[in-house]
């Protein structure tokens, strides 16, 4: 499996590009209006992006998504959310394009994604889970957009502090809370992002140790072999516009 971070640095933005080099696929998450740098990477790596996602309708940088669509690509969004949080450009249209409920999967080559809906940063919210179906059955990661991050949560504020929906962010809170609950008996050995100091692998294993709004309580130890073979993995994967630590593929 291939793995690439794209980093926006003005923007603070990161998009992701995963392929499958037994069929030369690739598909980009996340995407960035300038959709030309992904399709290069992709060629430079001997892959053709064929496919793209998003993890929450965005509103600090303009989607790529619609142009991909535009040029003949698979796109993917939440079809989670109630009719104010719906892609109203996809529904219905000649795109070719899969609307996503929770626990819906799709394919590039080898590689696995099943929708995980996780509202709260805003309502339509969902994560994928990434399973390399080459070498293993069980996820290795979680893409969590802007739900999770190393550390930290998503925010559950900005409808109501940056676009003005009264009463908002209490609700979204709650709403998060219940999100993390799920995401808390994910397996312990989802890898959920890199530190730069030390440069390890972090996984959900470890976060309670460093993200208290988890809340978690369980006493923690180090699987034993597990960072030697998350050498060999990868990551997690976020878009935070404030909370950003850069991660690399192994
Ligand atoms: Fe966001």
């Amino acid at each position: 499996m291939f793995f690439q971070q794209i980093f926006e640095e003005k923007l603070a933005q990161y998009a992701y590009l995963i392929g499958c080099q037994r069929t030369g696929e690739a598909i980009i998450i996340d995407p960035m209006r300038d959709v030309d740098r992904y399709k290069e990477l992709a060629m430079q790596n001997n892959l053709k992006l064929v496919a793209a996602a998003e993890t929450h309708i965005h509103a600090d940088y303009l989607s790529g998504l619609r142009e991909l669509a535009e040029q003949g690509l698979t796109v993917y969004a939440s079809d989670e959310g109630d009719k104010d949080w719906k892609y109203e450009w996809l529904m219905g249209s000649d795109y070719d394009h899969k609307l996503l409920k929770d626990g819906d999967e799709f394919s590039i080559g080898n590689i696995k994604f099943t929708t995980v809906y996780s509202p709260g940063h805003t309502p339509e919210h969902v994560s994928y889970l990434v399973t390399d179906g080459a070498a293993t059955d069980e996820p290795m990661g979680i893409l969590s957009g802007d739900f999770v991050f190393v550390g930290d949560v998503g925010r559950p504020d900005l409808l109501e502090s940056a676009a003005g929906q009264k009463g908002a962010m209490k609700s979204s809170a709650k709403v998060l809370y219940q999100s993390l609950q799920r995401f808390k008996e994910m397996p312990e050995y989802l890898q959920l992002g890199r530190d730069t100091e030390p440069e390890v692998p972090v996984v959900k294993h470890w976060e309670p140790c460093r993200n208290q709004r988890l809340d978690m309580s369980s006493v923690l130890t180090v699987p034993s072999g597990l960072q030697s073979a998350s050498r060999s993995l990868w990551i997690i994967f976020w878009t935070d516009s404030r909370n950003h630590r850069s991660i690399s593929h192994a």
